[in-house]
């Protein structure tokens, strides 16, 4: 079966452009691909010309999640899958190709609503990728950018919708209680990555995060750095995922949903990997600071502390 490659690009609406660029340059680490426009600017963080479009809009969201296939056979089956399966199918513009740097493209919505394209064919950048802030590189090339973790409403119908269309293979869920909310995540993979895609009910918007990882550890340090001397919020404390082990930190974006920057991820082996599910989001970390603050306040006014 056609399936499903790579997370190759993410597409955001955002209401402040200048922010999203300090934010994508001086916290992530990437760069800004050509010069900087009124409408948006686009960012690199491997050897791809670009792995995120960042586009003026009032959604500060998800606009397009874009996987990559092998070329035109492929794209062609899961457009036919999808099409079979009774889903809408549009075919990208010539000019809808050539602003994502691709030389194909379909769109279609996901059960939740979710936009996503497919496309064959990136641009592939003319020199290696160097940051003078990530000097360790990220881990992307034919891992894909990272994963994002989306909103869903039927969970079982998304993982089958995501399985048979698209080739993705199970990983493993979560599920269990989170300072009073109710986990329940699918994680998803489509290469050696532990997962591309994640996804769960109870968001307000389409997406809760993206993630990237670093090559070295000291990276994730050094990010949570930049990041609280910036004024950045953080979402979860450092810590190490049951699941993908990755030890990473959360923070708010200028739009408001999350990101996270991890090492050391798990790779998957499909000839000996075994779905499970684990009963905590993690090993240990990723606590929320505002609400712990909230929690420590209320126990020391009640004399418990
Ligand atoms: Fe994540």
């Amino acid at each position: 079966m056609s399936s499903v490659m790579q997370l190759g690009y993410l597409v955001f609406e955002v209401s402040d452009l200048d922010a999203w660029e300090k934010f994508g340059t001086k916290i992530l680490g990437m760069s800004v691909v050509d010069e900087r426009g009124d409408r948006g600017f686009s960012l690199r963080m491997d050897g791809y010309q670009q792995r995120f479009f960042i586009e003026a809009g009032p959604a500060d969201d998800l606009a397009a999640i874009g996987w990559q296939v092998k070329g035109p056979a492929e794209l062609e089956g899961i457009a036919k899958r999808l099409t079979d399966a009774g889903h809408q199918v549009l075919q990208g513009t010539p000019e809808q190709a050539a602003a994502r740097n691709v030389q194909a493209l379909i769109r279609f919505e996901d059960p939740a609503g979710n936009p996503g394209e497919v496309f064959y064919g990136p641009k592939m950048a003319d020199t290696p990728f160097e940051s003078k802030v990530v000097r360790s590189g990220f881990v992307a090339d034919e891992q894909g950018l990272g994963h994002v973790v989306i909103v869903s409403k039927d969970d079982a119908a998304h993982q089958a919708f995501y399985e048979t269309i698209f080739g993705f293979k199970l990983s493993d869920y979560i599920r269990c209680e989170y300072f009073g909310h109710k986990i329940d995540v699918t994680f998803m993979h489509a290469n050696r990555r532990h997962h591309s895609l994640a996804f769960g009910g109870g968001q307000n918007k389409r997406i809760h995060h993206f993630m990237v990882q670093a090559k070295s550890m000291d990276e994730v340090g050094m990010c949570y750095d930049r990041f609280l001397f910036s004024g950045g919020m953080v979402h979860q404390t450092l810590g190490r995922h049951p699941n993908d082990k990755m030890f990473s930190f959360y923070g708010y974006t200028p739009s408001g949903f999350h990101f996270e920057f991890g090492y050391g991820g798990v790779e998957v082996d499909d000839a000996s990997w075994e779905p499970t599910t684990y009963g905590k989001v993690s090993e240990w970390g990723h606590h929320p600071p505002q609400l712990l603050t909230k929690a420590y306040r209320k126990a020391k006014e009640g004399g418990k502390s």
